[in-house]
């Protein structure tokens, strides 16, 4: 798990806005980390990769690492965390979109990992990850906070509740359970095949 003093260093080289903060992220992935062994050996597919921060963490069990990444800004941010952690160089690609990534399909994953973003996916990208992503992935784990989304304004797509998250999942074929943190303010919705 990144360091506090480490997390500064890094967020002292990002350009532009600063999304991951120690405070945002620190607490979400600490109760990420006891999920992790389960992408041991895996090529995991992270969305919204933002810094890089999570991907930090996959990299230390995952195989191989594929991050959608749509804002610059934060694949700049993303490319300098990395650039600081020269041992997972050659394991590593970033991609702007999924559909983009989905055009080239060069690694195949078998693991999917999403963190505060799955509300975000467009209709399009949904749709794509269930006819091309999820027929391959045999895990999947997406982790969120309890938050209010309003559906008007494009702010959701109405996947932002454990309820929602597993009955798609369970759609595609998965068993899924919800796993909470102490303050129930985090939750991870993990799914298997
Ligand atoms: C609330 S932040 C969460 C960042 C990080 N995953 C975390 O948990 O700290 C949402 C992230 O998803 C990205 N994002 C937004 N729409 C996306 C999409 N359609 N596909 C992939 N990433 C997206 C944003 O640019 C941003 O980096």
């Amino acid at each position: 798990m990144i360091d506090l003093e480490t997390h500064k260093k890094l967020m002292a080289k990002w350009p532009g806005r600063i999304y991951a903060t120690p405070e945002r992220v620190g607490p979400r992935l600490r109760h990420l980390e006891g999920l992790l062994p389960m992408l041991k050996d895996k090529v995991v597919l992270e969305l919204g990769a933002n810094a890089g921060i999570h991907a930090l963490e996959i990299c230390q069990w995952a195989d191989h690492y594929i991050g959608i990444e749509p804002d610059a800004d934060y694949r700049e941010q993303f490319m300098h965390t990395f650039f600081d952690h020269e041992s997972f160089d050659e394991m590593w690609v970033l991609w702007p979109t999924l559909k983009e990534y989905d055009h080239a399909l060069h690694y195949q994953p078998d693991a999917l990992v999403a963190c505060v973003m799955f509300y975000l996916l467009s209709d399009e990208e949904l749709e794509l990850l269930a006819k091309h992503i999820m027929p391959r992935v045999d895990t999947v784990i997406i982790q969120e906070r309890v938050a209010h989304r309003e559906r008007k304004g494009n702010t959701t797509n109405g996947l932002h509740t454990p309820k929602a998250i597993r009955k798609w999942l369970k759609r595609q074929g998965f068993s899924a359970a919800t796993y909470f943190d102490k303050t129930g303010k985090i939750f991870e919705v993990v799914g298997h095949k």
